[in-house]
């Protein structure tokens, strides 16, 4: 069976990315599904989409900081998709290293360098960008949802966190961007938001676990709004509903799918 509306998930075949493609699925969608280097695992996540909900999904690997990535996205989409879009979802993310530094260097600056700063901003913004410019040429007027997934600390509307910095000067800018295509594509009645998930039980915190103790990271969880754990399916089902003709009015917004953490 052919569905109508097609997405595509950046990182949407692990943690919170998959849980995105599991709501758009069961909300109708067809997929392309974008991952880094983990074949075997992308492979599982499009056989379960496809026996669960019986929707086609397309996988497209490599890292999504290069332009090669998303040139490749976009061809998946013109080949199977007949060049059609419905909503563009840039969630693949991750930290450099597999964690996150837990001190400042003998300086006191929690900053890890140049190529860092390289990295993030050409996962995010840099990334975003390019998706965003590709995707509105392939999107019709008032059917079109774009979302960026972020994280807390990066607005006002959360203390940002110190060894958060690398990361978080780029979902900054990708929340700025947000705004910006927001604003520019209200004519088109395109929307473009972001969610925040907050603490969110991926496969992402194993090193942080690791590193920092179980112990310690299960009290801070603990210790905010609804002291637990988010699931990928509890994130997926907010940006599948902004990715719905219910969240055709909403526009240019940052929302919070954190139990209350934002409200510390
Ligand atoms: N988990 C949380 O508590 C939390 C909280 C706030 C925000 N977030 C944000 O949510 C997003 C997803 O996090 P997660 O916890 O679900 O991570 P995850 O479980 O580690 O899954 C990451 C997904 O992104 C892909 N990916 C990683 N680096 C990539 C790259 N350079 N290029 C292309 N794809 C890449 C991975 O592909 P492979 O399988 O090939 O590695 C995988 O599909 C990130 O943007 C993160 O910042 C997470």
């Amino acid at each position: 069976m052919s569905h109508s509306k097609t997405a595509l998930v950046t990182g949407g075949t692990r943690g919170i990315g998959y849980g995105i493609a599991e709501e758009l699925a069961s909300a109708g969608y067809d997929l392309v599904l974008g991952y880094q280097k983990n074949q075997e695992r992308a492979q599982d996540a499009k056989e379960n989409l496809e026996k669960t909900y019986k929707t086609r999904v397309f996988l497209v690997g490599g890292g999504a900081e290069e332009e090669a990535t998303v040139d490749a996205y976009f061809s998946c989409i013109d080949e199977n998709y007949g060049g059609k879009l419905t909503a563009l979802v840039h969630n693949a993310g991750g930290y450099l290293g597999g964690t996150s530094p837990g001190k400042p260097d003998a300086n006191g600056s929690w900053f890890q360098g140049w190529e860092a700063y390289e990295y993030y901003q050409g996962m995010y913004p840099k990334c975003f960008i390019r998706l965003v410019e590709k995707a509105v040429t392939r999107m019709e007027d008032e059917r079109g949802y774009i979302v960026g997934v972020s994280s807390p600390g990066c607005n006002n509307s959360c203390s940002p966190l110190l060894n958060y910095i690398m990361p978080g000067i780029s979902k900054s800018s990708m929340e700025y961007l947000v705004r910006h295509y927001a604003k520019q594509l209200a004519p088109r009645r395109i929307t473009c938001n972001v969610v925040i998930p907050g603490y969110t039980k991926t496969e992402a915190w194993e090193p942080v676990l690791k590193e920092h103790g179980a112990d310690l990271i299960e009290s801070r969880v603990n210790s905010f709004g609804m002291k637990r754990w988010g699931s990928p399916r509890e994130v997926g089902g907010v940006v599948a509903f902004l990715c719905s003709e219910k969240a055709a009015f909403v526009t240019g917004v940052a929302l919070p799918v954190d139990g209350g953490l934002h409200l510390r």
